[in-house]
């Protein structure tokens, strides 16, 4: 079976699982699984269940398909994503956004945890994501199945700007501190060198991490409306004597600035 013939199954899964007529799906990155647990009346289905469906195996994702009320809306969360580093191909990474797209998913709501490269981002802000700067492989690469969407995909506007305002007004409104600014997405599994830093920084960046951009190319492929958000977990532009990367301590800033994120997303959900 092809990419779109399972893609397709699945979606039809799910329909007969949760109902038709969800508009908004939201990804909920490392650390910030927790946002799912503001959602009411949820049905939570395992990744192991669900047809075709890879299983997240990185720490701090729980690997989950949530699906009930958040704001005024009814939406879909994944709790954990499938991350390049873990070893699964592009078609896996993106293998729920062709869901998602099939499901009649319009709006995508991404998030991430990420390293700070702009002196002005402190650990635990928030930035909306206004860009970003792939330097991972392309998940398009590969014959176009056309059924899916154009072979060279316009990425001026990734990051849909009514979004991006109406998340703003929501941040002025409830007195949230929130940056703009562009993320730089590899691979990972590394950490970045001081000299990488400098060098994401050096060509624009503002944060980087190892994730998001794959979906949000496959999903601007498709058509989907897309919302990004990162949470600082670490300020990479000191590098003094006590610098140093840990995984558990992005885990840790990311449960802390969840209840910040989760405020955000429903307001902005509200507002769709
Ligand atoms: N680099 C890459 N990914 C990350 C970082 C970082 O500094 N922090 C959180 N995710």
């Amino acid at each position: 079976m092809n990419l779109i013939e399972r893609a397709k199954e699945t979606a039809v899964w799910l329909q007969q699982k949760l109902g038709e007529g969800i508009e908004t799906a939201i990804i909920l990155g490392s650390g910030l699984g927790d946002l799912a647990d503001d959602i009411r009346d949820a049905v939570r289905i395992p990744y192991k269940d669900i047809p075709y469906f890879p299983v997240s195996t990185a720490i701090g994702h729980k690997g989950n398909l949530v699906c009930g009320m958040l704001g005024n809306k009814k939406v879909l969360a994944m709790q954990g994503r499938f991350h390049y580093y873990e070893g699964y191909m592009m078609q896996e990474v993106t293998f729920p956004i062709r869901v998602f797209s099939f499901y009649g998913i319009k709006h995508l709501i991404v998030s991430n945890a990420a390293g700070g490269m702009n002196p002005d981002y402190h650990v635990g802000d928030l930035m909306i994501i206004k860009d970003h700067i792939n330097l991972m492989p392309n998940p398009l690469i590969g014959q176009n199945m056309e059924e899916l969407g154009p072979r060279f995909p316009d990425m001026t506007r990734a990051y849909d700007p009514e979004m991006i305002k109406m998340a703003e007004e929501v941040a002025r409104e409830l007195e949230i501190k929130i940056h703009k600014g562009v993320y730089v997405g590899s691979t990972g599994p590394t950490f970045e060198t001081p000299a990488e830093y400098k060098y994401f920084s050096a060509i624009g960046g503002d944060v980087c991490g190892m994730s998001t951009v794959p979906e949000v190319i496959t999903a601007r492929h498709a058509g989907i409306r897309i919302f990004g958000m990162s949470v600082v977990s670490n300020e990479a532009y000191t590098f003094g004597e006590d610098y140093k990367n840990d995984g558990e301590d992005v885990l840790i800033e990311g449960k802390k600035a969840a209840v910040k994120m989760t405020a955000i997303v429903k307001g902005l959900i509200n507002r769709l």
